[in-house]
């Protein structure tokens, strides 16, 4: 009884052993047609599909808002001093538009609209304007250059956050991408 227990333990061993080689060579060759492909395979689509911005377009969008809006947002777009804190009205002074301050967040609509439309504070509705509307002084294309200068000041991966919202936006943007 004992001796074919251990003849069969061997050959269950040997088997084992067998197949193991086998499957190291199975690992090889599938290592070296992974490692030719990969030669012949272009390299992963980059996950950031923003659309380049042009730095004419960013120029002219600086220009318009260093006149027109540095007085409330900042001369580089960092906001009012403690634009965080809420003023003795209880409301929020003029926010930032780089990386620090939400306007990344929004689709190219929103930001166009906030733009042409202005804003009170969204509490209060027909409260006066705490931002003004400036859709009867800039053109079109000044309101659409001054987006593409915030973008120019935002990190790739907000850029991408923010190309997002706007595909998502189910309302035709009025911003086309720069
Ligand atoms: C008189 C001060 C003032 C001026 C000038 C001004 N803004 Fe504003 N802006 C504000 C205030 C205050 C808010 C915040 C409104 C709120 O949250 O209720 C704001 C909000 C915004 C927002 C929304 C930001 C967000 O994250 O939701 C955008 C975009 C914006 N301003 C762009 C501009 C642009 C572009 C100009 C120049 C063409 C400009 N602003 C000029 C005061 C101003």
């Amino acid at each position: 009884m004992e001796i074919p227990r251990r003849s069969n333990n061997l050959a269950t061993l040997e088997g084992c052993l067998m197949r193991r080689t086998r499957y190291r060579w199975l690992l090889v060759i599938t290592m070296a047609l992974t490692a030719c492909g990969g030669q012949n395979v272009s390299p992963a689509a980059p996950t950031n599909s923003y659309p380049t911005l042009d730095p004419a377009q960013i120029t002219q969008g600086r220009q318009v808002y260093v006149q027109r809006c540095a007085s409330c947002h900042g001369p580089k777009a960092e906001g009012a001093p403690n634009w965080a804190t809420p003023g003795p009205d209880g409301l929020f002074p003029a926010p930032p538009h780089d990386d620090t301050g939400h306007t990344w967040h929004h689709s190219d609509r929103v930001l166009y609209e906030s733009i042409r439309d202005g804003m009170n504070d969204p509490l209060r509705p027909g409260s006066p304007l705490r931002m003004p509307a400036w859709g009867s002084t800039l053109s079109d294309g000044e309101i659409r250059a001054i987006i593409s200068y915030f973008k120019s000041l935002w990190l790739a991966e907000h850029r991408q956050y923010q190309w997002e919202e706007t595909l998502k936006d189910f309302k035709p943007t009025p911003t086309p991408p720069s």
